[in-house]
C-alpha cells in the first residue's frame, strides 16, 4: 500500500517511538498578560544565567513582549548584555534595512533599544540561500544548547512554527523556505505594498526550535483559536508543524482567552 506523505510521516515518528508530553497551556484573561508572562520568562533565564543563548521570534505577537524587556532594561531590572540572541527567520529574498524586514523589526523593537550580547538573523540579502543557511545552522550550532526558545505561531490553518510550513519534518534544520500561501496573504499585509512580499524565508527547522532545553510559545487573538487547538489536539504530524512541539517535554503554551477558545 502506498501511504501518503504524511502518513509516512506520522509513522516514522511512532517507528521511533518519540515520547509524547503534555504541554503546560497557561491561559490568560488578556493580550497584556500573555507579554507581561513572555517577559517575565526572558527576564526569569537571563538574570539567572546572563550568558544564556535564547531563540527569538518576530511579528505582532511579540512586541508587547520586547517593549517589557525594553523597559525592564532601562529600570535596571534585567541586562542583556551578556546574552545571545538568535532570531527565527526573516524572508528571502529582502534587504536587511526593508521597514519591513525582520531585521529592522528587531532593531525598532530589541536590538536597537538595548545593549545585547549577541545578535543574529538570516540575511536577506545574502547571495546565495543555501549557503546563508548553511552559514546560519553552523552559528546555532556554536551557540548550543539554547536556553529558550520563544516563538509564535503561524495564522489560520497553517500551525507553523519559525517558517516551518505544513510539510516541513521533525528533522528540519535551518533552510530555505517558501512561504505558504495562507502565510503570504496575512503578512502581505505589513508590507507597504502588498505585492512586495517575499516569496520566500530563510527559518530555523523543527529540530533546531525542539532542540532548545525550554520553548515558550505565544499567541493571543482569534485569527491562533483553530490553530491552537489542533496543534494542541489533533493528531502529531507535519500537516500541523506545531503540533511536533508535543514531542518536546519542556513546552509552555502561553495564550490569550480568544486564541484559547476552541481547546477542547
Ligand atoms: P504573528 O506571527 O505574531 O504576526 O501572528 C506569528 C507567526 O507567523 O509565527
Amino acid at each position: 500500500m502506498v501511504k501518503d506523505a504524511k502518513d509516512r510521516d506520522y509513522q516514522s515518528h511512532q517507528e521511533r517511538e518519540l515520547p509524547i508530553y503534555v504541554p503546560e497551556v497557561l491561559i490568560f484573561e488578556t493580550p497584556d498578560e500573555v507579554d507581561a508572562y513572555a517577559a517575565s520568562r526572558v527576564i526569569r533565564q537571563i538574570t539567572t544565567h546572563p550568558a544564556s543563548s535564547l531563540t527569538v521570534p518576530t511579528g505582532n505577537t511579540p512586541t508587547g513582549m520586547y517593549e517589557r524587556l525594553v523597559a525592564a532594561n532601562s529600570n535596571g531590572e534585567v541586562d542583556f548584555s551578556q546574552a545571545t540572541f538568535i532570531n527565527l527567520d526573516e524572508y528571502y529574498p529582502i534587504s536587511p534595512d526593508h521597514p519591513s524586514s525582520y531585521t529592522e523589526y528587531m532593531k525598532r523593537n530589541f536590538t536597537g533599544r538595548v545593549k545585547v550580547g549577541e545578535w543574529h538573523i538570516p540575511n536577506g540579502a545574502a547571495p546565495d540561500p543555501e549557503s546563508e543557511a548553511r552559514r546560519y545552522a553552523d552559528l546555532l550550532a556554536q551557540r548550543q544548547p539554547i536556553d529558550l526558545a520563544v516563538i509564535g505561531i503561524g495564522p489560520g490553518t497553517t500551525c507553523h512554527i519559525g517558517f516551518n510550513e505544513k510539510g516541513s519534518s521533525i528533522d528540519s534544520g535551518v533552510r530555505y523556505a517558501p512561504l505558504a500561501s495562507e502565510t503570504q496573504a496575512v503578512n502581505a499585509q505589513l508590507f507597504d505594498d502588498p505585492a512586495e512580499i517575499p516569496a520566500g524565508t530563510l527559518t530555523q527547522g523543527i529540530a533546531d526550535i525542539l532542540g532548545a532545553r525550554q520553548i515558550l510559545l505565544l499567541a493571543k487573538g482569534p485569527s491562533k483559536a483553530w490553530g491552537i487547538n489542533r496543534t494542541l489536539k489533533g493528531l502529531i504530524s507535519s500537516d500541523a508543524p506545531a503540533s511536533f512541539l508535543r514531542h518536546h517535554p519542556r513546552v509552555t503554551f502561553a495564550l490569550d482567552k480568544e486564541s484559547a477558545r476552541y481547546i477542547r
